[in-house]
């Protein structure tokens, strides 16, 4: 499976796990069987997610990752060979490929989400230095909290020591080691995870600034707190700017927004786009993710996401 020699744009360090998703008009409690209206099984984890976003957006994407040899690994296998990302993947022989429960909320398409790494959670920084070569050789790398966090660190220092441009989703929102901050070109919390790295609630675009200021002074380059259906924050020492979501006519699933934005930021930075133009963009593969159903298939194409914009 490991794919020597070749130089990818993107760069995505992260985990692959099958999501198995179930609509329904509200979650059951405890205790309680409800009727579902939906079922979709498909390939999700917010890495590989990214990685399909970032490849559909336009970069040469590689994806390193830990598999199991399993029905589930295949599913990773022949949606990577559509894409056409480059794998950087190891197979356990005997832990299990990851998987997740997602709930969509049937009528507002909101989410709650359970995942289980499986064979990712041996990733380590090993991993990320047995692929040292094509993360230096590469424009934007990209990593996220499903793995283990040694290995986002190994790859946040690797990369910034090559000048690769780092993107940090800190997703889900877990504890990490504060040097990563200084590793951060580009730091990309929602409201949720903003307020649990910085103790500020963030509610409105001016608490997300005063997000973005904490977030500066423990040494990322510039913070982008998304929110929502509100847009995305671009918060530097230069600029504070909201840059506004696209409006859509129904949102069906939420689920992957945020790996829609990831993902097609890293291709936009990849390509040279401005920063600024590089978020507008983002912000709109986002924004036409969540009026399909599922998380990686809903990725837009770089096509779809320009002719969006050109919209307005
Ligand atoms: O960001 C969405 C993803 O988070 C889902 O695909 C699910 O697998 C979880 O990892």
């Amino acid at each position: 499976m490991i794919d020597t020699g070749q130089k990818c744009d993107v760069v995505i360090l992260g985990i692959f796990v099958a999501d198995l998703a179930f609509s329904a008009r509200r979650m059951p409690v405890i205790g309680e069987t409800i009727a579902g209206s939906g079922f979709a099984m498909g390939p999700g984890g917010k890495g590989a997610n990214q990685a399909v976003a970032s490849a559909r957006g336009g970069a040469k994407t590689a994806f390193i990752s830990r598999l199991g040899k399993d029905d589930f690994g295949e599913m990773a296998l022949a949606t990577w060979a559509r894409e056409g990302i480059v794998t950087r993947i190891s197979q356990s022989e005997n832990d299990p490929t990851g998987a997740a429960f997602i709930f969509v909320n049937d009528q507002t398409g909101d989410n709650a989400v359970i995942v289980v790494p499986g064979a990712a959670a041996k990733i380590t920084a090993q991993t990320v230095q047995d692929n040292a070569e094509i993360i230096e050789n590469a424009k934007v790398f990209v990593t996220q909290l499903e793995q283990p966090v040694e290995a986002a660190l190994a790859g946040l220092q690797l990369a910034r020591t090559a000048d690769t441009v780092t993107v940090f989703n800190p997703a889900p929102a877990e504890e990490f080691p504060e040097e990563i901050y200084a590793l951060c070109d580009y730091i990309t919390p929602n409201e949720t995870e903003a307020a649990s790295l910085t103790g500020i609630e963030v509610s409105s675009v001016e608490d997300a600034k005063r997000a973005g200021d904490a977030l500066l002074e423990k040494g990322v380059g510039t913070a982008l707190i998304t929110l929502g259906e509100a847009g995305a924050l671009f918060h530097n020492r230069e600029t504070s700017q909201m840059i506004p979501a696209i409006s859509v006519n129904k949102v069906v699933d939420t689920t992957g927004a945020g790996d829609a934005f990831n993902g097609n930021l890293a291709a936009a930075l990849a390509r040279g786009e401005d920063p600024l133009q590089a978020v507008r963009f983002a912000n709109a593969a986002a924004g036409l993710s969540v009026t399909r159903p599922g998380t990686a298939p809903a990725m837009p194409t770089q096509k779809e996401t320009a002719e969006r914009l050109s919209r307005g």
